[in-house]
């Protein structure tokens, strides 16, 4: 009986159960871990369902705004940022959390060696995936959380949201059209962090023009797309440190399974689970 399950709309090619199972049988607890295709509309359903039959469930898009609203309590991380990606259900109580930012921090510190204390970090996009992360990253000793985004008021709202948590932290935001702005935050960051969507389809334009970046930068990027994107394939190009996303999906994977399980994740399991396991049933 799966007691586990991921969501979403599209969901076909989540690897979260390939990645869970792996943990929970590396624990010796079976494969509970299933894959649901839920759309919007079928959510609070799909809670009620949850709250009578279900252990725990991880939420990808387009859920993670609304499932905040719908939980019965929300974790003190997850009420910060308005995001959920994970339920923890215990007798009929939904609690949401999420764990995407201590996911992203763990893949920057694991994939460069480095912590984020006295760090300046520099955001492209402020949609679901920057609303679920700077904040927790904000926590982090970081000096700065910029944003550069295409609509500046949703770049705003989120340093505002930062800001208001760590009042001596610097946020700065611009538009990828404010050219010397931008570059000026280029310039100066020490992690940029691609939070947009653009890589996801192959006809996507870069998120930002290709020769804003050059050999000498000492920006290390992150790209919260796990596919190799032309963002990523540039700078291998140009030598600049750069990271795909799918560390940050095995992290916040292995914290949610933490938290249902309260044991600490087989990080190799899932990291081997990510790669070569099965998609769900
Ligand atoms: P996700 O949950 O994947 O973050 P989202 O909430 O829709 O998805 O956010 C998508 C991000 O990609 C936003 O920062 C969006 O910019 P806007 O806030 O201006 O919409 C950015 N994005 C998507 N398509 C874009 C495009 N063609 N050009 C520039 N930015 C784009």
């Amino acid at each position: 009986m799966q007691k586990y399950l991921v969501i979403g709309d599209p969901i076909g090619h989540s690897r979260s159960p390939g990645m869970q199972n792996a943990a929970f049988r590396a624990c010796g607890l079976g494969e509970p871990y299933g894959i649901r295709r839920i759309t919007p509309e079928e959510l609070p359903e799909f809670f009620e369902f949850a709250r009578k039959n279900l252990c725990g469930v991880n939420l990808t898009v387009p859920h993670k705004i609304h499932a905040a609203e719908l939980a019965d309590e929300l974790t003190p991380r997850a009420a910060q940022c308005g995001s959920v990606n994970t339920l923890i259900i215990k007798d009929n109580v939904i609690l949401g959390d999420s764990t995407d930012g201590v996911g992203l921090e763990r893949a920057l510190t694991y994939n460069f060696k480095t912590s984020l204390a006295g760090k300046k970090i520099l955001f492209c996009g402020a949609g679901g995936a920057a609303r679920a992360t700077a904040v927790h990253l904000a926590q982090c000793g970081t000096t700065e959380v910029s944003f550069i985004n295409r609509t500046l008021s949703k770049a705003e709202e989120l340093a505002a949201l930062c800001q208001k948590i760590v009042p001596e932290l610097i946020c700065r935001c611009t538009t990828p059209d404010n050219e010397n702005s931008a570059r000026e935050l280029l310039a100066n960051a020490d992690f940029l962090i691609q939070a947009t969507s653009l890589g996801l389809k192959p006809e996507d334009p870069p998120p930002l023009p290709l020769e804003w970046f050059s050999a000498n930068m000492k920006l290390k990027i992150f790209d919260t797309i796990y596919h190799q994107t032309p963002l990523q394939k540039y700078a291998g190009t140009m030598n600049i440190a750069c990271a795909g996303g799918k560390e940050m999906l095995i992290q916040q994977g292995a914290e949610s399974f933490t938290c249902w399980t309260g044991i600490p994740a087989p990080l190799d399991a899932m990291r081997d689970g990510f790669d070569h396991g099965s998609p769900g049933k």
